[in-house]
């Protein structure tokens, strides 16, 4: 199969060690009877099949070869893959298989005839530009792909539980994107009353070839009150320890896999104290959309200019500027050239006139700065406009920064009024509260265990610092006012 097709399809295949557990989990701790009936949805070359069968004549006590003529059903829209599976549920039986239940069609159109017991699988993945001329018919068909950022495998959820019988259950690989993507609402609410189990593998990356965020998910036709939540990072399932989680503490906005404990704790520390955004302002840093023009390590500074490379720059046009990404308190020596006067930028005819060497500068660098935006420099308001006009009053004065990403709490106060920043958000008390206290909260273990509950991982354990998770943060420094008596 090329490229190409893969990525339309979504073609990743599954590790044995996950197939083995989700499997394992689906079937096991259910009284079998030996007339159930399997699918492996989007099977590829068909690991879920036959793990499954495997499984299944173990539990049944039926011999294999009944076990892929009667119970086993697999469905791929690529013909290739139907034959591999075939080929791959043959090995597992000496005796010629005379009948197999397969399905070369696709999973979120076709109609089938019968219910199932078991539905397991890794849906694809693909991404709604890369769904192409099919976008439209699954959003017409789909209440879990209605709008947004959706993806394929949202519509294998949703058929799968109507595919369900009675006592039905579901097993499935998936991106997480839809436990926190605005696009991910509908999708959501749908699964959530039959949600048994989740396993978020979160930044841990599962799959040999392809960057995924994943989770395993367990779902069952009949409804659930409560489900059960546990992460796990390694090639295995031992001392996996679930929390349990209830599904009316689940938030529409957003799935955040508190336990009651964790959850008690915010509630009560809520009631009494405020959030980081009742008490503080978090911005946003200055963006260029080409920091490499624009901000520089002079080698030479005199009353005049900052000199680099070549250049001289008015010093009278340069800011201080700190990058929070790598800021750990040393000075960073950056300096940013900042034509902009009381928030609006510089007009050309007064720049060239009061800073020829910084225009003259900014003339051998146009080409660059025209390609911002795909092209979309040419038509700033003058070509060395910054990319986006965050930040040019409020990344100034005294803050607290820090990077969008950390490992662990990382705020650090800048003091230089007079400095900006970027790469970054940066934190400014409303009221009179102290720097150095407000700094002492944020850097505390408190946040440490807000950021771990409620925010998104990535690779290497780090964990997204964005406003919109730091913006809940609770701590006992941030008294709610008190109401006045008298
Ligand atoms: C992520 S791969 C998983 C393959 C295999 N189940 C595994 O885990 O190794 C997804 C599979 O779904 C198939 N597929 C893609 N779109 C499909 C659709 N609309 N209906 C059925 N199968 C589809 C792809 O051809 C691919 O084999």
């Amino acid at each position: 199969m090329n490229a190409k097709l893969k990525k339309q399809n979504g073609v990743v295949l599954t590790p044995e060690w996950v197939v083995d557990f989700m499997v394992e989990e689906a079937l096991g701790g259910k009284k079998i009877t030996g007339d159930e009936k399997i699918l492996d949805a989007g099977c590829g070359e068909g690991i879920f099949a036959v793990i499954a069968a495997r499984k299944f004549s173990k539990l049944s006590g039926k011999p294999i070869k009944k076990v892929v003529e009667e119970n086993i059903y697999f469905t791929d829209i690529s013909k290739e893959s139907i034959e591999k599976t075939k080929q791959n549920l043959q090995k597992l039986s000496k005796n010629k298989i005379t009948e197999f239940h397969d399905i070369t069609d696709d999973f979120c159109f076709h109609n089938f005839d019968e219910k199932f017991d078991f539905i397991i699988g890794n849906p694809p993945y693909v991404r709604i530009q890369n769904l192409n001329e099919r976008k439209e018919q699954l959003q017409r068909n789909y209440a879990a792909a209605v709008s947004g950022s959706i993806d394929l495998y949202f519509c294998f959820f949703e058929k799968a539980l109507k595919l369900l019988n009675e006592k039905g259950r579901i097993s499935f690989i998936t991106p997480n994107s839809h436990f926190y993507s605005q696009a991910g609402k509908n999708l959501r609410d749908l699964i959530l009353p039959h949600l048994a189990k989740i396993i978020n593998f979160d930044h841990w990356q599962v799959f040999k070839d392809a960057t995924a965020y994943t989770a395993i998910s367990f779902l069952q036709k009949e409804k659930t009150t409560e489900f059960l939540y546990a992460e796990n990072f390694k090639k295995d399932f031992q001392d996996i320890k679930f929390k349990k989680i209830s599904a009316m503490h689940m938030r529409g906005d957003r799935w955040e896999f508190f336990d009651q404990k964790y959850l008690d704790k915010i509630i009560k520390l809520n009631k009494k104290y405020s959030t980081l955004q009742e008490v503080a302002e978090i911005h946003y840093g200055i963006a260029t959309l080409k920091d490499d023009v624009y901000i520089f390590s002079p080698h030479r500074i005199d009353s005049k200019y900052l000199y680099f490379d070549a250049f001289k720059i008015e010093k009278s046009l340069c800011v201080p500027i700190v990058k929070a990404s790598t800021y750990k308190g040393e000075n960073q020596n950056l300096f940013l050239i900042f034509p902009y006067r009381n928030e609006k930028i510089i007009p050309k005819n007064i720049f060239q006139k009061d800073y020829p060497e910084a225009y003259k500068y900014f003339l051998s660098q146009r080409d660059i700065l025209e390609m911002r935006d795909k092209g979309g420099g040419k038509n700033y308001d003058e070509f060395y406009a910054f990319g986006r006009n965050q930040g040019l009053k409020t990344s100034f004065g005294k803050k607290i920064i820090t990077s969008t990403m950390n490992l662990k709490p990382r705020f650090y106060i800048i003091k230089d009024e007079k400095a900006s920043f970027y790469a970054g958000y940066c934190i400014k008390p409303k009221n009179s509260t102290n720097l150095e206290d407000l700094c002492e909260a944020l850097n505390s273990d408190l946040m440490k265990e807000h950021i771990a509950s409620v925010s998104k991982s990535y690779r290497g354990g780090y964990k997204s610092y964005a406003k919109s998770f730091l913006k809940d943060f609770v701590h006992p420094q941030f008294c709610k006012a008190q109401p006045v008596l008298f």
